[in-house]
């Protein structure tokens, strides 16, 4: 079969009902072969539905869909994938035990001259592929050995296996470092030129405005605009997103008196594999904030300062107190929380509903008398659910049956929930929609304006930016500058972070004491 001809996708009229929930209201939209068409709207608002629909993975309950003109309907993902279409999901589904070729190849839908490919075949065919996808690694390489960017790179050589001629790319650089991003965005345009279609949701608006040359925007469900990409401006696609005139902007906060008295004193704390120790001070109601590239040790340091990993030297001081946590448990008694950057590993229990999951970390405060207070669990969730806009029929429903970006709502707000005296957030935003971010923002300041110190790291330069008191650079395990409010720019971070300048004015302990 050829499969050369750029494709004509259209979608019309697609209804799914979850229990509960009308996840798509009758959605149209179509792309052509050698167009990048981006798919935006709110968490919650339909778009993996729809493209697992198209995707075959799902079937739909009403609506059509036509390749070149003529009306198909798939059954199960292989029917899709035989038309040409190939999805790639906003979770990563490589198999970790296999290597590379194995992937690729899996599902057996690629076929030789002689019928199933021998392993040889797979291993020279996959060479191929990652020439073309710009992947230097041997096809034997265990996918559990690589980065999320190489993984996504897999992902797409698995799709061009299949002769796609149109790829769907659900979020697929919420996890990838900047340079990984640029890479696939490379390959994107490449793929647009060989006449392939593609389908590209992001909560990004830069890389939207930047990638596609068309951006379909849905709301709960249904179409509410579509627009060229180049006129296309951010104000534009958010008003359409959230429904409303929308300026995303960080909450005002005012700037921290110079007595603050010092919350959470980290002295010379040398992070195993780190080339050297880690000082500063968080004061009170301080967010600080945590730049560098991924894998630069921010994760690692925050995880010393919850009692996950030991520190191999340097002491820590918590409200005048030496803390030396050596288990997570530690931490939280000592009012230490973190709400960690892989939500769905270590933070969701995806079986348990939304009430079950916002009781979890806190269980003791709700079971007084030895049995749960399911009363005080749900009221407890449903302001959650309020406060963060989880879209959900209910407090009741599985998180698994939740959009990604609502599955980090409802983990992100047990924690904002709670009142530590230490609250250290690991990249809280990312898979988040813009209204959402908002919200999550004013939040944030609210804590802080407690008195709560937060620790956040993050690798959105705005968020850096726009929330912190003071923000600290780290650059291979090192920390390499620290910055006051007013020194903030992200020409400044940037050169930091990519180690091109260095910048510590040592920030000891200004105050070990503990009046308030
Ligand atoms: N398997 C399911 N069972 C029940 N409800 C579901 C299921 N899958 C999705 N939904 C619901 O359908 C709606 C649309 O979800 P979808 O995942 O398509 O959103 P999305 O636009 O991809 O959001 P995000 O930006 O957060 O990824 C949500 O209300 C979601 O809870
Ligand atoms: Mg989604």
């Amino acid at each position: 079969m050829s499969n050369s001809a750029p494709i004509h996708l259209e979608m019309r009229g697609i209804v799914k009902r979850f229990p509960g929930v009308v996840a798509l209201g009758g959605v149209s939209l179509h792309v052509r072969g050698g167009e990048v068409l981006a798919l935006m709207g709110e968490n919650g608002a339909g778009k993996s539905t729809l493209m697992k629909i198209l995707g075959g993975a799902y079937p739909a309950d009403e609506g059509q869909l036509f390749i070149d003109g003529e009306e198909v309907v798939f059954r199960k993902v292989s029917d899709a994938k035989r038309r040409g279409i190939a999805l790639i999901h906003q979770e990563l589904m490589l198999a970790p035990n296999l290597d590379i070729a194995g992937n690729i190849f899996l599902g057996g839908e690629a076929r030789g001259a002689m019928g199933r490919l021998s392993r040889s075949e797979m291993i020279a065919r996959s060479r191929v592929l990652l020439n073309r996808v710009g992947l230097a690694l041997p096809p034997t390489t265990q996918v559990s050995s690589l980065t999320a960017g190489q993984m996504q790179m897999v992902e797409i050589a698995r799709a061009l296996a299949l002769d796609a001629r149109a790829v769907i790319m659900d979020e697929p650089t919420s996890s990838l470092t900047a340079g990984e991003s640029e890479h696939l965005f490379k390959i994107i345009r490449t793929l647009r030129g060989q006449g392939i279609a593609i389908i590209y949701i992001s909560h990004r608006m830069e890389e939207v405005l930047k990638l596609s040359d068309r951006i379909t925007v849905l709301r709960d469900g249904r179409n509410v605009g579509e627009l060229p990409a180049a006129e296309a401006t951010q104000d534009k696609i958010v008003s359409l997103m959230v429904g409303r005139a929308f300026t995303h902007r960080f909450p005002d906060r005012a700037p921290l008196p110079a007595d603050t008295p010092a919350r959470l004193v980290v002295e010379d704390l040398l992070v195993p594999g780190a080339p050297s120790g880690v000082s500063f001070t968080a004061r009170r109601g301080e967010i600080v904030g945590f730049a560098g590239l991924v894998g630069a040790g921010r994760t690692e340091l925050m995880q010393c300062i919850f009692g996950v990993d030991r520190p191999l030297a340097g002491r820590m001081i918590l409200d005048g107190q030496g803390y030396s946590p050596k288990k997570p448990r530690d931490a939280i008694a000592a009012g230490v929380y973190l709400a960690p950057e892989d939500r769905k590993r270590h933070g969701l229990v995806l079986p348990m509903t939304i009430a079950q999951n916002t009781s979890l970390p806190d269980i003791a405060n709700y079971t007084p008398r030895g049995w749960l207070n399911r009363r005080r669990e749900v009221r407890v969730a449903q302001a959650e659910r309020e406060r963060m806009a989880i879209k959900a029929p209910t407090v009741q429903v599985k998180t698994v049956n939740l959009s990604g970006g609502n599955q980090q709502k409802v983990v992100l707000g047990k924690w904002l929930a709670m009142t530590p005296k230490v609250l250290i957030l690991d990249e809280p935003t990312r898979g988040i929609d813009v209204g959402a971010k908002a919200e999550i923002y004013r939040h944030m300041a609210d804590m802080a304006a407690a008195g709560i110190t937060i620790l956040m790291v993050s690798s959105e330069m705005e968020e850096v930016i726009g929330m912190s008191d003071r923000v600290i650079v780290m650059h291979e395990r090192r920390m390499i500058g620290i910055l006051r409010r007013e020194e903030l720019t992200q020409d400044r971070i940037g050169a930091l972070m990519t180690g091109r300048v260095e910048q510590i004015e040592h920030d000891r302990p200004i105050t070990t004491d503990t009046a308030a």
